[in-house]
């Protein structure tokens, strides 16, 4: 979704701004834009396209040359990516950056029509921009509480004002904004990646707060206009945590970083070889008191949740429903009190998951946080709060994220199954035992990267294919689809291999790739039945199982083996290689490995 940044200081603006919204790029973007303050007035420079296209075009035309202003990749939902729809935006005498949707600009639009304004572009962020400039009479922070006090939506914005030179205004409600702090610099930025390079101190702006950004300092106004103390943050990321250190992309750097990822997750969550979740807020009673538990998210991270049913319902006989966010939101849910909601996200900010956690608040449920951004919505609002500690995910295809949320779901399932007297504690340190070696498991499997480079080598010219798995291996199978079809741009479904008899399997013709995920010991004989239904049908057929497990030769074109461990910690090695082949893939086909096509890293908008 769209980045945002600002700077004020004594370094080349243009340069800042640009690096800056670099590291932004992640997020997601098909325009780009800054405006500086230059010789007594404001250079605005963008355009359609990556901020490479900004460059050139600055380098053609004029590159803004002064020490403070705002920048902005864009992600377009009010009027289609170009020129003029890119942003920053003026009205008048401000000019504005703007990640978020304005709810009701179509009213404001129709006001400030009825009052001989004028619009150039078809977004809703101009007409914050035009309000603003409706409403200002040379006091800026009264002209942004108006404006707040009419805009409905969820935003976050950088500001600037004509004849305020040198100082830049940000405020925030619901979209994400952080404000850093440099030493005779100061910074916006929409996550603190962003201004890493520069400094790793920062204030989070809470909903409707007004920053103030000058060269000597920040002050931060309340939305009734005072002036507010924050409490100074440190990033614990450092720079190279958001450098590709010499990977060719930071989703191959990022699979490569899941060992430590999930070693960094779960040490200090063990305490005396037994799981501790209490610093985050959950305790035994707590945890004897939850009769249903529902677990709500988006994409990959709703995935990690499908795992997390399977073993917690496999080990705490506890109900889990798994809900889409964006559907869990809107369909009434049968949630209340002494329920325990869940909700996964890698960047606490996506909008259905926070959407679907203030409901279950609403409703009486207890709510759980499962977030790898420090600070963000999500992880301030959950009752209790479990961080993944994969550090910084750039890549927009998540894996890190996505293993480190499978590693809480152990440690949590284990914990409940132990409160709720499901398994004694000698099982449960066992358990605990397992999950510790599952670093070094997948440590293993990286070491499967050229297989699964030639298995990509014969996918590359497959217009569909197929994945299948039962049980934890059908879960599994929905993330390896999801992985490949997001960054190759393939057609790619998931089914539950039993399924296939009942209409999918008329889609299997001759070389059409199957991808079968069977490492479940229990279920290889059902898994194998269905896996030589598709060979006799025509599929190439790669199945991923344990090393050991008897699969007949003649069904299997491809094997990827899995060191032989416990089946249900299978998930966590066996997504390695799926997230590999999708890479690979991806790279063969040509693609943009990092930034495929239409996605954005951080759905901050429904
Ligand atoms: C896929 C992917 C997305 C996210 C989803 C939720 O690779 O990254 O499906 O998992 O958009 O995002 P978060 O976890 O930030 O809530």
């Amino acid at each position: 979704m769209c980045g945002i940044v600002g700077y004020v200081g004594k370094r080349d603006c243009t340069k800042v701004l640009i690096d800056a919204l670099s590291k932004l790029e992640y997020r997601g973007y098909d325009s780009a834009g800054i405006a500086v303050f230059e010789n007594g007035g404001i250079s605005v420079a963008k355009t359609k396209g990556r901020l490479r296209d900004l460059c050139e075009k600055m380098k053609k035309t004029h590159i803004p040359s002064g020490h403070s202003g705002i920048g902005h990749t864009r992600w377009a939902t009010h009027g289609e990516p170009n020129d003029v729809n890119s942003h920053p935006h003026a009205g008048g005498k401000v000019t504005i950056v703007h990640n978020g949707i304005i709810e009701n600009y179509k009213a404001l639009k129709d006001f400030l029509v009825s009052k001989g304004r004028h619009f150039q572009s078809e977004t809703d962020t101009e007409v914050v921009a035009q309000l603003l400039d409706y409403y200002y009479c040379g006091n800026p922070i009264e002209c942004i509480q108006k404006t707040l006090s009419e805009i409905q939506g969820s935003f976050a914005l950088g500001i600037i004002f004509a004849d305020r030179p040198d100082v830049v205004y940000a405020v925030r409600r619901e979209s994400p904004l952080i404000v850093g702090l440099g030493k005779d610099e100061n910074f916006i930025a929409s996550d603190v990646t962003a201004i890493l390079q520069y400094t790793r101190d920062y204030y989070l702006l809470e909903h409707d707060e007004i920053a103030v950004l000058g060269m000597d300092g920040v002050k931060v106004f309340d939305s009734h206009g005072s002036e507010i103390k924050k409490e100074r943050k440190t990033a614990d990321w450092d720079v190279d945590a958001a450098e590709k250190q010499g990977y060719e992309h930071f989703m191959l750097k990022e699979i490569h970083e899941q060992p430590t990822a999930v070693k960094t997750t779960i040490t200090p969550r063990i305490s005396d070889g037994l799981p501790d979740l209490s610093e985050c807020g959950i305790t035994v009673e707590k945890l004897r008191s939850f009769n249903q538990i529902f677990i709500v998210a988006c994409g990959t991270a709703m995935h990690a949740g499908l795992v997390g049913k399977y073993i917690i319902e496999e080990l705490a006989r506890v109900p889990v429903v798994v809900d889409i966010a964006s559907e869990f939101r809107y369909r009434n849910p049968l949630v209340g009190v002494g329920d325990l909601v869940i909700i996964i996200s890698q960047s606490g900010e996506t909008a259905d998951s926070l959407a679907a956690l203030r409901l279950a608040k609403s409703l009486g449920a207890s709510t759980l946080g499962i977030v790898n951004a420090k600070g963000s919505s999500i992880a301030r609002e959950s009752d209790m709060l479990i961080y993944t500690h994969a550090g910084p995910e750039i890549a927009v295809a998540s894996t890190k994220a996505y293993m480190v949320q499978l590693s809480v779901m152990y440690l949590f399932a284990f914990e409940l199954a132990l409160a709720k007297e499901k398994i004694d504690e000698a099982e449960c340190r066992r358990l605990i035992g397992l999950l510790r070696q599952t670093p070094d498991l997948i440590a293993s499997i990286l070491e499967s990267a050229d297989a699964c480079q030639k298995i990509s080598s014969q996918l590359i010219n497959a217009d569909h294919l197929l994945y299948i798995g039962r049980g934890l291996d059908y879960a599994l199978s929905m993330e390896g689809s999801l992985k490949l079809k997001e960054i190759s741009y393939i057609h790619s479904e998931s089914y539950a291999a039993g399924e296939l008899k009942h209409g999918t399997i008329s889609l299997i013709t001759n070389g059409m790739p199957v991808i079968a995920v069977a490492t479940q010991t229990k279920l290889l004989e059902k898994t194998v039945s269905n896996i030589k239904e598709v060979k006799a049908r025509g599929a190439k057929t790669i199945v991923v199982c344990q090393q050991g497990m008897e699969i007949d030769p003649s069904a299997v074109d491809f094997k990827i083996e899995i060191p032989k461990f416990e089946d249900i910690i299978m998930p966590m090695p066996a997504v390695v290689p799926l997230q590999l082949i999708a890479y690979y893939t991806s790279v063969l086909r040509g693609n943009d490995v990092d930034k495929p096509r239409n996605l954005a890293k951080s759905v901050t908008v429904e």
